[in-house]
């Protein structure tokens, strides 16, 4: 087999995941690694692999042309004009937790890079018809996937939700709590404009207090280095808040 960890290239699970690929124009393969789906793949009209690894870039040998590029697959899709007939396929480092080796990848991501994913859908309409937009972000990677379902039907058949075990950012939505492999936050966003809802509507005084607690640890996250709270300063915001409700 003489594939490296991670790789497709093993029995089977290559054409695997090629079977399960829709047609498409162009391309796209993320981590590109040995390119092993790549090179298993019938070619696009247009194919590009992305890769930071130059030694993979540089060894790569594929039937049929390729546009290669070297550099950080965070950025490079990011600025792609799609249209809409493009397939882009990712398959980043795993978890080091996950992993038997520690030492395979020259370039790999850490674990607070797998902490948080974000969810979120929104509907729209698609020939007169309401569909949903679903969108799961961690800050360095969008993907958004249009789906006629809002809830757990769409949910699995994207199918990366079912599979996640970090910390799930998302609006309260109860197709969301099924999943009990990952931790659960509620999104800040949401919680505010609940907040101005309550204070709009009702004009609480606890509703008001407790959304400039929320902005000002936010503030306070965003201008540290470490991007979170210290401790005593996660005591102080715990205190406020309990001293809120009560
Ligand atoms: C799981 S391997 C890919 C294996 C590949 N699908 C195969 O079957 O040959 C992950 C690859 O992602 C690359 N990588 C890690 N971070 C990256 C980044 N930010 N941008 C592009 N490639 C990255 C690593 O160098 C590694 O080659």
């Amino acid at each position: 087999m003489g594939a490296w960890y991670g790789s497709k290239a093993t029995t089977g699970l290559g054409q695997a995941i090629v079977g399960l690929m829709r047609p498409h124009d162009t391309y796209i393969e993320t981590h590109l690694g040995g390119g092993a789906i790549m090179k298993r793949k019938p070619p696009a009209l247009r194919s590009i692999g992305i890769e930071l690894n130059a030694r993979s870039i540089g060894t790569l040998c594929c039937d049929y042309e390729v546009e290669l590029v070297h550099g950080c697959c965070h950025r490079s899709p990011a600025d792609y004009p799609f249209e809409g007939s493009e397939l882009v396929y990712s398959d980043p480092p795993y978890l080091m937790s996950t992993r038997k080796s520690q030492r395979r990848y020259r370039y790999r991501y850490g674990d607070a890079d797998h902490e948080a994913l974000h969810v979120d859908e929104t509907g729209f309409r698609v020939d007169g018809k309401t569909q949903w937009l679903h969108v799961a972000t961690d800050g360095a990677l969008t993907l958004k996937f249009v789906h006629l379902k809002r809830g757990g039907e769409a949910i699995e058949d994207i199918g990366i939700i079912p599979r996640y075990t970090g910390t799930l950012v998302h609006d309260c939505r109860g197709a969301y709590f099924v999943y009990d492999q990952c931790n659960h936050q509620l999104c800040g966003s949401h919680l505010l404009r609940d907040l101005t809802f309550i204070v709009d509507s009702n004009g609480f005084r606890w509703a008001r207090l407790m959304k400039k607690l929320l902005r000002e640890a936010c503030h306070r996250v965003n201008r540290s280095d470490a991007k979170t709270l210290t401790a005593a300063e996660r005591r102080a915001v715990r205190k406020r808040y309990r001293t809120i409700l009560t």
